[in-house]
């Protein structure tokens, strides 16, 4: 573990394609430096005694969400969970003031950002204290010789299985079959997760308080299937 959870890890493969698309707008501009310093966590700070504290006011539970892309599943998550705190990570500056925006757009109080590498939160965070964490379509890294930089893989489920709290979840969701495999693979290597389907339609279908990302849409436009795995921590 490095000692300072805001250093990444040199021994970490980068997971992530770009960081930056077009330029920023002056809009865009002023979002990131007037919103994202207020709701950015701060990981050279130690994290407070109770994590709930992190968000005013004070929240009933904490989640996290992974890679959230365009911000489409936070932002609704948020506004249908007003008393949970949610965390979000990701590291493409567009989708990060997209997230700024929704919560400019809609008074949201209850979501704090990390825009890097989640990894870094990972390590920030406290034992058991999120009670729900989403890894929703990571990049699908399809040729060979890249795989290696698949974001699920044992380490992330080591180090979800910490920070996730006994009996909380863990929501993951690919249109890759093969990644689907790598996953169930990384959950084997771990005794933390349950996998909750008991039925085809528990992992074929996407539930109804999980809104689809517009990551999904391109992905069932081009006809792939999409798999969305629903763990439960021991
Ligand atoms: C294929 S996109 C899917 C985005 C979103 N979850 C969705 O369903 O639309 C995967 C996202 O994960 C982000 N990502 C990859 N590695 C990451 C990491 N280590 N920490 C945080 N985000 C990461 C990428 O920047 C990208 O936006």
């Amino acid at each position: 573990m490095s000692k300072d959870p805001s250093q990444h890890r040199t021994d970490e493969l980068r997971s992530f394609g770009r960081r930056r698309g077009r330029k920023l707008s002056p809009l865009q501009s002023d979002l990131m430096a007037a919103v994202l310093p207020r709701v950015c966590l701060d990981l050279k700070q130690p994290p407070p005694a109770s994590l709930r504290t992190l968000f005013d006011p004070t929240v009933t539970d904490v989640w996290l969400e992974i890679g959230f892309g365009g911000g489409e599943h936070l932002l609704w998550q948020a506004e249908h969970n007003r008393n949970v705190g949610l965390i979000g990570c990701e590291p493409f500056e567009d989708g990060v003031v997209k997230v700024l925006r929704g919560i400019e757009q809609n008074a949201l109080s209850n979501i704090r950002v990390h825009d890097d590498d989640a990894r870094d939160v990972l390590r920030w965070l406290p034992k058991h204290r999120v009670s729900r964490a989403f890894v929703l379509f990571p990049d699908p890294w399809p040729k060979v010789r890249h795989r290696k930089r698949r974001l699920v893989n044992a380490q992330l489920i080591q180090a979800l299985a910490r920070v996730v709290r006994p009996g909380g979840e863990l929501r993951l969701g690919t249109d890759i079959g093969d990644y689907a495999r790598t996953m169930l693979i990384a959950l084997q290597s771990s005794d933390h997760f349950q996998w909750t389907a008991t039925k085809a339609a528990d992992w074929r279908l996407r539930p109804d308080d999980w809104p689809e990302t517009r990551y999904e849409q391109k992905a069932r436009r081009e006809g792939r299937v999409c798999y969305f795995l629903s763990l439960r921590k021991s």
